[in-house]
């Protein structure tokens, strides 16, 4: 894949005797370069060739298939499944590509602005860090390198309930606009006394993950007897005799989720919810006008669009494809955000074109993390702002104001306007 430049001397201009070749000094791989993460290639070969077997990252994707080196079977399974036939898994992606651009061209780009403010908070794009969860098992730092690698970007992360870092250690990595991701436990006292922990540390809005009354179906996880290594523990719940998972017969989550978490929870809990923190409560899994109808009511501060990464019920839409109706039921009350799919930076336009204020990603940073741990993570928010940057400039938009609807098509445009066969 790589050639290297040979450039030879005339032979007439060589010494008589060529010197001894000084050892060079040790160098280190370029940090995106996946030749110095896979064993069977040398960081001699890196050196030489500036990239190595793979080549250079060029886009997030490529993460995946070095974190499927790097970890254990039952660690990356768990980190790249979906629910059962996994076809929501793959439609959250084929759903972004069957949408098409219509870009607007004479328009000066040189200046591109791509600011905004997420719940009053001013951050550098659009793009954020979803909660996910579990993140030492990729790699030793976890959850502290997100947080940095999110602070650097001058983005918000998003620190999952079951992380293997506490709120006050991800806190304690440095400032950072950060949110906390709540499940709801049976023990309410459990629930308030992490939320209260979290207001301490500076978190600022809570993420009510809604979608997970139970486990979706990860079958992966169920033949791997999925259960967190032993020497990690879900440290927000430490000292509860929560932070552990027993091996099971099952998924070990599956049994945890079952046995912790309140399949109760109904739209009166958002209420609960208000009456204990006043942090802004995101309500994240909502796919339907109607619940997003019942979100604004309750009071929600924004909702997230999510299908949970395709890991709770299997064949619902691509919430690309559900962005839309929720837009449309949101009526502007309140921010719509959305993840799902998020791998390019025109994911992220088309989702703004759709009405979203926003978007998440969650498996490449876990897959960065296991590549290159803080460096990868860097390199992923790096490559999306570009991407994103770039769309901006090839559709004629300066500003995230400046994009529109009329700047995308879409399927359910077919009847409404010519679409171009795809
Ligand atoms: C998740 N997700 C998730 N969501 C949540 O509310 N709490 C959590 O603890 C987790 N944990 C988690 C772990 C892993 C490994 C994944 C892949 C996902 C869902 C996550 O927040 C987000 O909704 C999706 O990951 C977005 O989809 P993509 O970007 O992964 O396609």
């Amino acid at each position: 894949m790589c050639t290297s430049l040979k450039i030879s001397p005339p032979l007439s201009s060589l010494p008589p005797i060529l010197p001894a070749p000084t050892p060079l000094p040790p160098v280190l791989a370029p940090s995106h370069c996946t030749a110095s993460l896979l064993p069977s290639v040398s960081q001699e070969r890196c050196r030489v060739c500036k990239a190595g077997q793979m080549g250079e990252i060029t886009n997030v994707t490529e993460y995946q298939a070095i974190a499927k080196q790097k970890l254990p079977k039952m660690i990356y399974d768990y980190y790249a499944s979906g629910a059962e036939d996994e076809w929501t898994l793959k439609e959250n992606r084929e759903a972004f590509s069957r949408i098409l651009f219509r870009p607007r061209i004479l328009i000066d780009v040189s200046r591109i602005d791509m600011t905004t403010t997420v719940l009053g908070f001013k951050i550098s794009m659009p793009i954020m860090i979803a909660p996910s969860a579990m993140q030492k098992m990729a790699h030793p730092e976890g959850e502290y390198a997100t947080a940095r690698a999110a602070s650097a970007a001058g983005t918000i992360m998003t620190l999952s309930s079951w992380a293997t870092s506490s709120v006050e250690e991800v806190a304690s990595t440095g400032p950072g606009i950060r949110f906390f991701q709540l499940y709801v436990y049976k023990d309410r006292k459990v629930v308030e006394q992490l939320v209260r922990r979290a207001e301490r540390a500076g978190f600022k809005a809570i993420a009510l993950t809604v979608d997970t009354p139970r486990l979706g179906r990860r079958e992966a996880d169920i033949k791997n007897r999925f259960v967190l290594p032993p020497y990690l523990t879900l440290k927000n719940f430490e000292g509860l005799e929560l932070g552990t998972m027993d091996k099971s017969n099952d998924s070990g989550l599956a049994s945890y989720v079952a046995g912790q978490i309140d399949r109760t929870l109904s739209w009166k809990d958002v209420k609960w919810l208000q009456s204990i923190t006043s942090l802004p409560i995101l309500v994240k899994g909502v796919i339907t006008a109607e619940d997003a109808r019942l979100a604004v009511h309750s009071g929600a501060a924004g909702i997230i669009v999510s299908n949970h990464g395709a890991r709770q019920l299997d064949y619902v839409p691509a919430t690309i494809s559900a962005l839309e109706e929720v837009v449309t039921a949101a009526a502007g009350r309140i921010p719509v955000y959305l993840d799902g799919g998020v791998r390019r930076g025109t994911d992220v336009f088309k989702a703004l074109a759709l009405g979203a204020a926003g978007v998440f990603i969650g498996r490449p940073v876990v897959f960065a993390l296991a590549a290159e741990g803080e460096a990868g993570v860097r390199n992923v928010l790096r490559m999306m702002r570009d991407e994103f940057e770039l769309t901006m400039a090839l559709s004629g938009c300066t500003s995230l104001a400046d994009i529109t609807r009329s700047h995308i098509y879409t399927e359910s445009d077919r009847f409404a306007r010519p679409f171009p066969r795809l």
